[in-house]
């Protein structure tokens, strides 16, 4: 049976989201420059978010520069900048086209001016889409986001009427950059890594973890297929047993 028929569209994920890992090294395969790996991620990112809206996920966020990722060669970080810029350009018209609404989580303001405003125009562009919302993780860090959280709640007990004791889950999820948006049900990391690397930390907390051993520019719809069908066939017990879930 083909693949994507075996997906239960009743119990689609509404939010995926993706550690994009492995370029360095899918291109160290192909015996080329690391930025040969980035370019060719671009393909991957274009698929995994088309397939995702046709499925009718509500949410994509994808993990494309963590603020640790300052600290790779000056070659690497200037070359992922400018292809954010590049595809970022190119891409807004097709997402306009698929319905796609374009967000992004982290400490924005810190990127290049040009990726900074090409990153905004294309928020602005695409604001009114409704299908799907990809969001794209840049200069973010988990800590730092809840950290920003405490920060900002910190701020409001002091000179607003929040009150400490009032601080729940919720008040606190409001905080975070991705306000509004549910948690993902499924996290997956390509390229074998089994690690979080600082993303999403409070939101994933009763996500699915998928890792799969495949290097990000390798990856295909038929790849997020496999692993929205990994996820259904999950329980999810949320601390219940078996017998209690009907
Ligand atoms: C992921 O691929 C892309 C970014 C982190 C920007 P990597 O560049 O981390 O590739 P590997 O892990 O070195 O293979
Ligand atoms: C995580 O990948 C960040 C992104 C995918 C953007 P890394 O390749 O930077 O993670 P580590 O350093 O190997 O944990
Ligand atoms: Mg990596």
């Amino acid at each position: 049976m083909e693949l994507k028929s075996q997906i239960n569209l009743d119990k689609l994920p509404r939010h995926i989201a993706i550690i994009m890992d492995g370029n360095g090294r899918w291109a160290k395969q192909h015996g080329k420059p690391r930025v040969f790996g980035h370019q060719n991620g671009v393909k991957s990112v274009r698929e995994t978010t088309e397939a995702a809206a046709e499925l009718g996920v509500d949410y994509l966020t994808l993990y494309a520069f963590s603020t640790e990722n300052w600290n790779r060669p000056k070659l690497e970080v200037n070359a992922l900048m400018s292809l954010l810029v590049e595809t970022l350009n190119k891409e807004i018209k097709t997402l306009n086209k698929n319905n796609i609404r374009l967000q992004a989580i982290g400490d924005i303001s810190k990127l290049p001016k040009k990726t900074y405003k090409a990153l905004l125009e294309g928020i602005e562009n695409t604001k009114n889409n409704t299908r799907m919302t990809l969001i794209l993780a840049l200069n973010y860090s988990a800590r730092w986001e809840i950290l920003q959280a405490a920060k900002g709640i910190a701020e409001k007990a002091k000179t607003e009427n929040l009150k400490i004791e009032d601080v729940n889950e919720e008040v606190f999820a409001n905080f975070l950059s991705t306000k509004g948006v549910p948690d993902p049900e499924l996290l997956i990391r390509t390229s074998g890594e089994t690690r979080i690397s600082n993303f999403l930390l409070w939101q994933i907390a009763y996500t699915e973890l998928l890792f799969v051993p495949t290097f990000w520019p390798d990856f295909r719809k038929p790849d997020l297929y496999k692993a929205i069908i990994d996820y259904q066939n999950r329980e999810r017990r949320f601390g219940k047993i078996s017998e209690q879930l009907v």
